[in-house]
């Protein structure tokens, strides 16, 4: 507990900051919402936990088309929770079928921007109507037939961000193939890993990604993750039968016979004639990685009906949808935010969803301004870092554009920091847009405390107050509930139905990781304050987690990385705060004896742990020293070097340090 301590003082100078004053949502504002007020808002949120059954079933029979009707709204056995049993539904069907006789069809569903290839040049565009997307989903639904995919297989997706990927994930789930996403940012030892942990049969990639200019060779990189061998010497992805490769970038790849096939050409042997597959309301729907306090990611499990529901309602009333939006959330579909607020929830709403496949500031930094502009967006959903980031670069990007079209901004992914959410609203939302501060994880599956844009006045740092359904509480480290205008570890305490079923093959992790902490409870990980008004401001990671740039990062795993390089004998790594990326990653390394540290090698070591993990983890700053802090059990002491790594003084107890000398060292240890 000992960041919740020090940053619970963060929060608590927050809440007590007097310029930080309540924002009501503008009267044209509530007059149109679906939820109009603070009272509108409570009534039906005091509902939907008096009767969480009664609440949960009507909206799933409301929202989603069953194929069969469910039987049982809940059945819950801390941990484990059933939704809607004995239902039969298709996400594929509830995303595209449910619009084609309807004027939605000839919607666009996707609008896609391409990366510009170089400054002046335009990017490329694509709309894809729902009627049309249907199309594309079914043919390679057919696609994944014919290479034997059935339902249940994991078929692993890493892809650009391109519509082709919204394709493969929806064309999975039209036959109950269970799609594992990773990040295009990922090494091929990612890739290897996640495909020997899910044991997935497929990989569906590109022959690469345009990322500010230069390709980022994704073909290649499978290549390499099929050629790595496990201990036991056999290929840890040797699971994998088919690799279906978009052409994207026009890049020379190698296709071996027999296993890599042409998306494209693939196309041409199959109909467009794919019936979606009825599954059951708890049938895997997709695992997605996610880092841990220990040196290995965890697989998520999401299932059907849960998962699509929760997606589904929290798009509609946090982002207030209508019709009319057009709707843009920057996340990669690599992370849960691209699947649930890219993919399903827009589609599942019949929205128009925005996708862009490059970096914000390429080729200048008024990107998104111009997209925003182009394409008369309404709705703009992205990440505190990037606001930090867009703050730097100056208001002369924005300002040369007109954002007028913009109703309603989001925050996603870490605190959102006073100053940065005063800029947003000022400088992007041009004072009339409300802000939906919105928390949640990849576990949650949908966004769990967020204000509803019409009803909730806002205070520049707070996700403020629950969704319908959600019972968030503060507690102590004994589990007991803590009261308004204190501090403690953060719990939902009741089930909910887009709440994450598993760790893909390992159930002692997932009841040690998320149900031990405090009993009968998820534990979110997350220490939180609530205030006065019973506002909750999230404080941060209070497990070995970091969130750099938005991107959650586990310490271990960037530590076994470092520790898997032959120069290393052993490693540490802990966040120190940053301006831009909330949190930056400072690794403490010693060396194996006869190994001189030098410049050289500390770069050597950000690309060692970029090639083992990616770019996302490489360290911001590496220290060598000679030895680390340690307990005299032999811990090592984490808290003083996130004081060292901050350049703080030290603090607190250090009595039970083995050797004293070793501090002094570390905080002036620059080679
Ligand atoms: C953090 C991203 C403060 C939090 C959807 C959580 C936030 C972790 C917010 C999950 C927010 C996410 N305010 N902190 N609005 N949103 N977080 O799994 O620490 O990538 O536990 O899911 O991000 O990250 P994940």
């Amino acid at each position: 507990m000992s960041q919740t301590t020090t940053t619970a003082a963060d929060a608590n100078t927050r809440t007590a900051r007097k310029d930080i004053a309540m924002l009501k949502p503008a009267k044209e504002f509530s007059a149109k919402a679906h939820i109009k007020s603070l009272a509108h808002y409570r009534k039906l949120y005091a509902e939907s936990v008096a009767n969480p059954d009664g609440f949960w079933g009507r909206q799933a029979e409301t929202e989603l088309v069953w194929d069969k009707p469910f039987k049982k709204v809940l059945q819950f056995k801390a941990p484990h929770a059933k939704w809607f049993l004995g239902g039969k539904l298709n996400v594929s069907a509830n995303c595209l079928d449910k619009w084609l006789d309807t004027p939605h069809a000839n919607k666009a569903a996707i609008l896609w921007e391409g990366e510009p290839a170089a400054p002046g040049k335009p990017g490329e565009e694509r709309t894809i109507t729902y009627r049309q997307l249907h199309r594309d989903v079914c043919m390679f639904a057919n696609v994944l037939k014919r290479h034997g995919i059935k339902k249940g297989d994991r078929v692993l997706i890493y892809l650009p961000m391109v519509p082709e990927a919204a394709v493969a994930m929806l064309a999975c789930t039209r036959i109950g193939a269970v799609h594992s996403v990773v990040f295009g940012g990922f090494s091929a030892q990612s890739v290897a890993d996640r495909v020997y942990d899910s044991q997935a049969r497929m990989i569906i990639t590109a022959d690469g990604g345009f990322r500010r200019g230069s390709v980022v060779q994704l073909k290649k990189s499978v290549d390499e993750a099929l050629a790595i061998k496990g201990a036991d010497g056999t290929p840890l992805a040797k699971t994998i039968e088919k690799v279906i490769v978009l052409r994207r970038t026009q890049t020379d790849i190698h296709i071996q016979e027999g296993r890599d096939v042409w998306w494209h050409r693939e196309l041409e042997y199959v109909s467009a004639d794919c019936p979606a597959t009825p599954m059951d309301s708890e049938a895997p729907l997709f695992i997605l990685y996610t880092s841990g306090s220990t040196g290995k990611p965890k697989g998520i499990l999401h299932t059907t009906a849960g998962y699509l529901l929760g997606a589904k309602l929290t798009s509609r009333y946090v982002f207030d949808l209508r019709d009319e939006d057009v709707y843009w959330c920057t996340a990669d579909i690599g992370w849960v935010t691209g699947h649930s607020y890219v993919v399903y929830g827009p589609l599942a709403n019949g929205a128009t969803s925005l996708m862009y496949e490059g970096a914000p500031n390429w080729p200048e930094p008024d990107r998104f301004w111009k997209i925003i502009a182009k394409y008369r967006v309404t709705i703009l959903y992205t990440a505190p870092t990037a606001i930090r980031a867009f703050m730097k670069w100056g208001d002369q990007w924005p300002k040369k554009h007109d954002l007028s079209s913009l109703r309603l901004l989001g925050s996603v992914g870490e605190p959102i920091n006073p100053e940065a959410w005063m800029w947003y609203h000022e400088v992007i939302g041009g004072k009339r847009c409300p802000i939906v501060d919105t928390w949640w994880q990849t576990e949650t599956g949908a966004i769990m405390i967020t204000p509803l844009p019409g009803a909730t006045p806002t205070k520049p740092g707070t996700a403020t107050l629950p969704f319908f359904g959600i019972v968030p509480e503060i507690v102590d480290d004994a589990g007991k509930t803590l009261p308004n205008n204190s501090s403690g570890k953060l719990v939902i305490r009741k089930p909910w139905p887009s709440m994450l079923r598993g760790v893909w093959g390992d159930p002692k992790r997932f009841v040690e990781t998320y149900w031990s902490e405090v009993k009968g409870s998820y534990f979110t990980g997350d220490g939180c304050h609530v205030d006065k008004d019973g506002y909750f401001w999230i404080i941060g990671r209070i497990d070995d987690v970091l969130n750099v740039a938005g991107h959650r990062i586990g310490t271990a795993e960037v530590e076994s990385a470092l520790a898997s390089n032959p120069n290393v004998a052993e490693a540490a790594v802990v966040g120190r705060p940053d301006e831009l990326k909330g949190q930056a990653l400072v690794a403490f390394v010693t060396l194996k004896s006869g190994i001189k540290a030098h410049p050289e090698l500390r770069e050597e070591l950000r690309q060692h742990v970029g090639k083992e993990i990616g770019p996302v983890a490489k360290p911001d700053d590496i220290r060598f020293a000679d030895a680390l802090p340690k307990t005299r059990s032999g811990k090592i002491m984490r808290r003083l070097l996130k004081q060292i790594a901050s350049g703080v003084e030290i603090k607190g107890d250090t009595t039970t340090l083995e050797d004293l000398s070793v501090l002094a060292k570390l905080a002036t240890a620059e080679d």
